[in-house]
């Protein structure tokens, strides 16, 4: 993969300062299977094992911490690269869990669309009352106070070539059925269902869903043993043979959650002993917060249980104070950062080698 230089890029995220003693762009923090990369992103992706669930929080164009760009305008071409990178090294098992403000995502969403990422749905975390603390003087702010910011799921939808071009995953298993010529209603027997296979797994409307892989495979054995010879086979993409139940389970990403858990995510800014405080000339600042943006680590085990299992990659190309290095240790998944800011790095770097260390 090409190498992403982007000219907004260096004006929003200048280079920073190299004058950190012993620090190089390139040198990366490993601990166990995760690794923390100092530098840019946008450099690093080809290196990396190709991810199961990408975790961006990267600029709102607020000012919020240093080098955030002023706009959200300008944020789509700011993520253009790294979109391109996503989706280059993504499979249909990845998963995409996007952080922003609301307009900064309502900014970006179409760029994530145009690179085949399928929106899903739209978490909102509700930081609560508390955060409206210094931000509440409406008659001079001349709007409701914002106690919110977005996780918007996203996933990697697989395409399938087709007789007139790529389809859907909904279009080709319907375009397959109808390439035995058999008549539809024979799927339900074909899946042993009274009508599922007709009226989810082979419909054209909103009520269609993936069948599961014993049903994909009795659905393609019974094709390519009934269906018109002349068009085996069946329910396949290499022209050779049909798909596998496993092959099948892993063409789409991979999901799960527990009962009682919604859209809407109640919790306050991260605080006590979780909140990493900044530090002047060695010694730290009693109440100041070193990074503006962090983010529950309960929030980043959330998306990262729902989205991977164990031994999976898991990407946070902005890494910050890299929440997801601690959560992905602790859960057994692979892990990839970068961050190009020297006190953010090196406090994410600790931080992961303090949450590793058995004391
Ligand atoms: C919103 S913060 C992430 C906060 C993080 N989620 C946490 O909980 O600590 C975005 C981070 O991206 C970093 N960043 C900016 N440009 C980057 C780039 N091109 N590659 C990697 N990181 C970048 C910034 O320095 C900043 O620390």
């Amino acid at each position: 993969m090409r190498r992403i230089e982007s000219a907004l890029q260096s004006r929003l995220f200048p280079e920073p300062a190299r004058n950190q003693p012993g620090l190089e762009h390139g040198q990366r923090y490993t601990c166990g299977q995760a690794s923390i990369h100092f530098g840019r992103a946008e450099n690093l992706y080809a290196d990396w094992p190709a991810p199961t669930c990408i975790i961006s929080d990267g600029p709102y164009g607020v000012s919020g911490y240093p080098g955030d760009g002023h706009t959200a305008e300008s944020l789509s071409e700011w993520y253009a690269p790294h979109v391109e990178a996503w989706s280059e090294r993504s499979t249909p098992e990845t998963t995409l869990w996007f952080w922003n403000t609301e307009l900064g995502w309502a900014n970006v969403h179409p760029l994530l669309v145009a690179h085949g990422w399928m929106y899903r749905c739209c978490n909102v975390w509700d930081k609560g009352l508390g955060h409206v603390a210094g931000n509440a003087n409406t008659r001079t702010l001349r709007k409701f106070p914002v106690i919110t910011e977005v996780c918007v799921h996203y996933i990697k939808a697989a395409h399938f070539q087709g007789s007139e071009g790529l389809l859907t995953m909904q279009e080709w298993l319907r375009h397959e059925w109808k390439r035995t010529k058999l008549p539809l209603r024979l799927a339900n027997e074909a899946c042993g269902v009274r009508n599922a296979a007709t009226r989810k797994y082979l419909t054209a409307d909103h009520l269609w869903y993936y069948p599961p892989p014993d049903a994909f495979v009795k659905m393609a054995e019974y094709a390519n043993t009934h269906g018109d010879p002349n068009g085996r086979p069946y329910f396949g993409t290499d022209g050779q043979r049909p798909l596998s139940g496993d092959e099948w389970s892993k063409l789409r990403a991979k999901f799960k959650c527990e009962v009682g858990i919604t859209n809407v995510w109640r919790e306050p800014q991260v605080g006590g002993s979780e909140r990493i405080q900044g530090t002047r000339n060695g010694m730290k600042y009693k109440f100041r917060s070193l990074h503006g943006s962090q983010k529950p680590l309960k929030f980043i085990d959330m998306i990262i249980q729902a989205s991977t299992e164990r031994g999976d990659v898991v990407w946070e190309p902005f890494g910050g104070l890299c929440p997801g290095a601690i959560v992905s240790c602790r859960l057994g998944r692979k892990y990839r950062a970068a961050e190009p800011v020297p006190e953010f790095y090196e406090a994410a770097a600790e931080r992961l080698q303090r949450s590793a260390s058995p004391w």
